[in-house]
């Protein structure tokens, strides 16, 4: 039948305020004895307080960039093994939890990632365990088996099981401390995680109902967040909004905006969250039908329009590039071209090929 589908999600899920307090106890039950602890740089005094505290914590590491580089996984692989962890946590938003899943997956051979980087070599049968920590409310990485990863200006997204982690560890107090614009970013790039997740060819009906949860969740809470960071409600409500973003988008893949994140990026420096809520209201635009209207009209709004035109609000709002003017020299030809050919392209429902999306960026100029 048409509407049969198959829907997994093997990853153990613990989420409430204070719970990283936990993660002695949550290693001990795993049988746990040596992990190592990846975390974001900002987060390193917080890493070594757990170090102290936690024996079975065998190091620390937080040399991790945004748009993390093979190198930053060489790096993490190496002393995963040198230590002999069995598990690596992962403290961090999604550059620290993506190189986490790529060390974790190649440590039992190897600390060079650049051959499986490339993809001349298979990943290893025998692979670390993986606690995914989020302390930013965007990727969902803590419940995919997605890692993105550069070498050198090349950002590639591998898709792979290996990378799936074993546990996600979600405290959003973690988050309390995220920047403004940080927060409007990765806030952004849940949205897209959700949308996409509910408008992607791959689509099906247990994605799609956790999409237009999570849809709902940032209409209602992105904005507090990110005019109060100490907003619990609007905290707790985000990081509930960015998992089940993850989940959404987990099996049916995302589709245009993530497609034209990847050159927006590479070519114009844009973080993540920021190079998917470039297009994002252009694709709602694009992408609006019957269903997205009846979408938005359960998110309260009244209907694809309005929710296009509140994703622009947002950026504004947080002063986020939002034109084609305000990237340093814009190349509209190669941007169509290099987006019309990312595979993700091909997951939109809408078909887009290079001259439907150099008339998409006229209207961004
Ligand atoms: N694996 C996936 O499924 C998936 C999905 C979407 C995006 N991604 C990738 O994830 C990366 C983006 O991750 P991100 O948006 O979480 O950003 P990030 O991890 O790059 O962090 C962004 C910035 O926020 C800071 N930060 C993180 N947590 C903080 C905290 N609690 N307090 C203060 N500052 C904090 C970091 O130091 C950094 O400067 C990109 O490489 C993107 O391609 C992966
Ligand atoms: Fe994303």
């Amino acid at each position: 039948m048409a509407n049969d589908f198959i829907y997994s999600q093997p990853v153990k899920i613990i989420f409430g305020e204070g719970r990283i307090r936990g993660l002695g106890g949550i290693l001990k039950e795993a049988g746990i004895s040596r992990c190592m602890l990846l975390c974001d740089r900002f987060l390193r005094g917080r890493a070594e307080e757990l170090a102290a505290e936690i024996p079975e914590i065998c190091g620390v590491f937080s040399d991790i960039e945004e748009n993390p580089q093979i190198k930053g996984v060489n790096e993490a692989a190496f002393l995963t093994r040198s230590y002999g962890a069995e598990a690596v946590a992962a403290m961090g938003g999604g550059s620290t939890m993506d190189t986490a899943k790529f060390a974790a997956a190649i440590a039992c051979e190897s600390d060079n990632a650049l051959p499986y980087f490339r993809g001349e070599k298979r990943f290893p049968a025998k692979r670390l365990t993986v606690i995914a920590i989020p302390t930013t409310a965007g990727t969902g990485s803590e419940v995919t088996q997605v890692s993105v990863t550069s070498c050198g200006k090349e950002k590639k997204t591998i898709n792979d099981p290996v990378f799936m982690p074993g546990m996600a560890l979600i405290d959003p107090e973690l988050t309390y401390s995220v920047p403004k614009r940080t927060t409007m970013n990765t806030g952004l790039d849940a949205l897209a995680h959700a949308l996409e997740g509910y408008w992607s060819r791959g689509h099906q009906p247990i994605s799609d109902l956790m999409a237009k949860e999570a849809v709902k969740l940032v209409l209602g809470n992105l904005e507090n967040a990110w005019r109060n960071g100490e907003d619990k409600e609007a905290r707790r409500n985000m990081s509930m909004a960015a998992l089940l973003g993850g989940l959404s988008f987990a099996m049916p893949k995302t589709a245009g905006c993530h497609a034209c994140s990847y050159p927006l990026s590479e070519d114009y420096h844009l973080p993540h969250g920021e190079a998917c809520a470039f297009t994002l209201s252009a694709f709602v635009r694009i992408n609006s039908d019957e269903r997205l209207g009846a979408l938005a009209k359960e998110a309260g709004l009244s209907g694809t329009e309005e929710l296009a035109e509140r994703i622009d609000e947002l950026k504004e709002m947080a002063g986020l590039r939002t034109r084609l003017s305000d990237l340093p020299d814009p190349d509209i030809d190669k941007l169509s071209r290099d987006c019309a050919a990312h595979p993700l392209m091909r997951n939109n429902p809408v078909e887009m090929n290079v001259e439907s999306l150099r008339e998409m960026f006229e209207t961004l100029k």
